[in-house]
């Protein structure tokens, strides 16, 4: 793993690829310039709808060459957590909300040899992540309610993110954007202080296996804006 750095990260959710075709989606969205392959599970309780579990995450594991980013919206999830290691999870992110122990499961995911990822709903005040952030790598900030791809950016939660950075100081942890990222609304986040945006619906739209140079218009578009808004990280990138 290189060393902690705060380079603007485009992570396409795959919850908007070809679901009959998970594997080439991934290589395709890697070979267009992905950071990350951000991977949605979603257990029809903790949210309202269902998608994948770990046996996708094994199936696609050997058609990811970087980091598998597995983002978890279920609960419980304690029993869950080795099975998303053996299937080779780089990082594994937990709500906040899922359950009364996410201390505990946040050990837990370190302990499986994962990197451990908090995410937050639109309704948790960042403020809570406070006593957690030496334990973790990642704070995922929600900026839609969790469920669903292609809904509207809550723009309320760019605040909380200027207050998550600030929160952080100096810590090695990244600040992850999830939901409504799109060329418009990536600035508005990157300068608040986030590095890591998740894309679904903005990256693979117009895009597929067979013409997948419309995946890499899409990644370089939110790049460009995201860079745009912070551009001393920018040097520093190509530095
Ligand atoms: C929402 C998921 C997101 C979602 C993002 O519950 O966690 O990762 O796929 O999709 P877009 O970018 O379309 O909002
Ligand atoms: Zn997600």
């Amino acid at each position: 793993m290189s060393t902690f750095d705060r380079r603007i990260r485009i992570a396409p959710s795959i919850l908007a690829a070809d679901f009959a075709d998970f594997g080439r989606e991934c290589e395709a969205i890697e070979e267009q310039g992905a950071d990350w392959v951000h991977v949605d599970v979603m257990d029809g309780h903790f949210v309202p709808n269902l998608t994948f579990g770990p046996q996708l995450c094994t199936a696609i594991r050997p058609h990811i060459r970087g980091v598998m980013d597995v983002h978890l919206m279920i609960a419980p999830v304690d029993s869950y957590i080795d099975a998303f290691a053996a299937a080779g999870a780089d990082i594994l992110t937990a709500h906040l909300e899922a359950g009364p122990h996410i201390h505990r499961t946040l050990q837990a995911i370190r302990g499986a040899g994962m990197r451990p990822g908090l995410a937050l709903n639109p309704g948790t005040p960042v403020e809570a992540a406070a006593p957690l952030l030496d334990m973790i790598e990642l704070v995922c900030v929600m900026t839609v309610n969790p469920g669903f791809g292609g809904q509207k950016f809550i723009a309320s939660q760019v605040d909380q993110v200027r207050r998550l950075r600030a929160l952080i100081g100096d810590r090695p942890v990244h600040i992850e954007i999830d939901g409504g990222v799109i060329p418009e609304t990536a600035p508005l986040v990157a300068a608040a202080g986030a590095d890591v945006l998740v894309a679904g619906s903005a990256v693979f739209n117009g895009g597929s296996v067979a013409d997948p140079a419309p995946y890499g218009n899409n990644i370089r578009a939110i790049r460009a804006a995201a860079e745009a808004a912070v551009p001393r990280r920018r040097e520093e990138a190509h530095a």
